[in-house]
């Protein structure tokens, strides 16, 4: 079902005037209330949902392609299920406008990302709020979203849970930033799993992918990071499981991995994502915490491509990888998603922004490249010619 931009605007406004008044109206929503059952893989029932703001990036992509042929080749992007970004306050106006077309049988993606000090060891996507500003994220940010999500108990929620953030307080906890974000994100990642903790919804937490907790020597720390944060949340009932390889660019299962032939590959057992959902599920069940797994096949049609396993900023040369499936040949892992929409940046490649990382100046980086989030057509481009399999 399609809406004119003033129709949506509309329902908004009724939406927020009369909060209590409004039960589910989402168009083609669930006749009844939704209840999913965490213990079981949702994404077999439910489809991941084309979102509309994706859609309409893409189709405005189209617009702005000349060959008729790869523009119906970049059309068909539009129908891909994929996952839509709350990253700052302000962006949480998309979440409304993006479910009013989720058929029931359909659920929707959405990323939670604003914490405060966000993304502690890198630069491209710090965020909005500061170290400190954790009670403006809980009342601004994930109150207002689940007070959204409460008004459409007839929808259908999958929720990946702050990218990044448990894993680099794993890994990169020598850093005077990571230090200070670090009470924040514990603290604010419980309270999301706990505020979102709905009926409606199930929910990943990030667990960065196989090249970052996948060493051998970040399995069970990392493992037990996760697990203590989800037990400080009241171990919620919503939670599934992990999200790997979020915005990443790893292959399922290339034999052998992408970097075995690396000298320190003897201290990493997972090589590629499925090695990774396997052992880092394994060591999460021993922590306590629910294992099972969505990885994001967005970017990682192609490999290969990397200098080394750690670079990460719009990798030149990659194509788009497996759409939506629950067929993954492993019982931990749901589903293959797509979480980073394709097409959006990683980071400035402009050495003199201020949020430059210079892993976006790296030889393999993609340039010229615009913010973090922003579109860049010339990525997307290649991404559609690479894709593989291909559109
Ligand atoms: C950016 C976000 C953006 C997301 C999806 C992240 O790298 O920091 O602003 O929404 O990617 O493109």
């Amino acid at each position: 079902m399609k809406f004119s931009k003033s129709a949506l605007l509309a329902l908004a406004t009724a939406a927020s005037a009369s909060p209590t008044k409004r039960q589910s109206a989402a168009p083609g929503a669930c006749p009844s209330p939704v209840r999913l059952d965490a213990s079981t893989n949702v994404f077999r029932q439910y489809t991941l949902h084309a979102n509309s703001f994706y859609r309409a990036e893409v189709e405005a992509a189209v617009r702005q392609i000349s060959d008729p042929t790869l523009a119906a080749k970049a059309a068909k992007v539009a129908d891909v299920g994929s996952f839509l970004w709350l990253d700052t306050i302000k962006n949480i106006e998309r979440l409304e406008p993006a479910l009013q077309d989720v058929p029931c049988d359909h659920i929707l993606g959405v990323v939670v990302y604003d914490l405060p000090g966000r993304d502690c060891a890198a630069k491209a996507s710090n965020g909005e709020l500061k170290v400190g500003e954790l009670q403006r994220y809980k009342t601004e940010f994930i109150d207002k979203i689940a007070e959204i999500i409460k008004r459409y108990p007839n929808t259908a929620f999958a929720l990946v849970i702050e990218p990044d953030s448990l894993p680099n307080l794993v890994t990169n906890i020598d850093l005077t930033s990571c230090q200070q974000s670090a009470s924040g994100y514990r603290e604010g990642v419980a309270y999301a799993l706990q505020q979102l903790n709905l009926p409606n919804v199930v929910m990943y937490l990030d667990a960065g992918h196989g090249g970052w907790l996948g060493w051998d020597s970040n399995l069970r720390p990392g493992a037990e990071e996760l697990a203590s944060v989800y037990k400080r949340a009241g171990s919620p009932s919503q939670l599934r499981g992990f999200a790997t390889n979020v915005a990443g660019w790893n292959s399922w299962d290339q034999t052998p991995g992408e970097f075995a032939s690396r000298s320190d590959a003897q201290w990493n057992s997972c090589q590629n994502e499925k090695l990774y959902v396997e052992k880092f599920g394994a060591a999460l069940r021993t922590a306590g915490m629910p294992n099972h797994a969505i990885v994001d096949t967005g970017r990682n049609g192609v490999t290969g491509l990397r200098q080394e396993w750690g670079h990460w900023c719009n990798v030149d040369g990659a194509g788009f990888g497996q759409r939506f499936t629950t067929n993954t040949g492993s019982e931990l892992c749901d589903a293959f998603v797509w979480v980073k929409p394709g097409g959006e940046s990683d980071g400035t490649s402009d050495p003199s922004a201020v949020r430059y990382d210079e892993f976006c100046g790296k030889p393999d980086a993609f340039k010229p490249s615009p913010e973090a989030g922003e579109w860049n057509q010339a990525y997307f481009e290649m991404l559609l010619k690479n894709a593989n399999p291909p559109f």
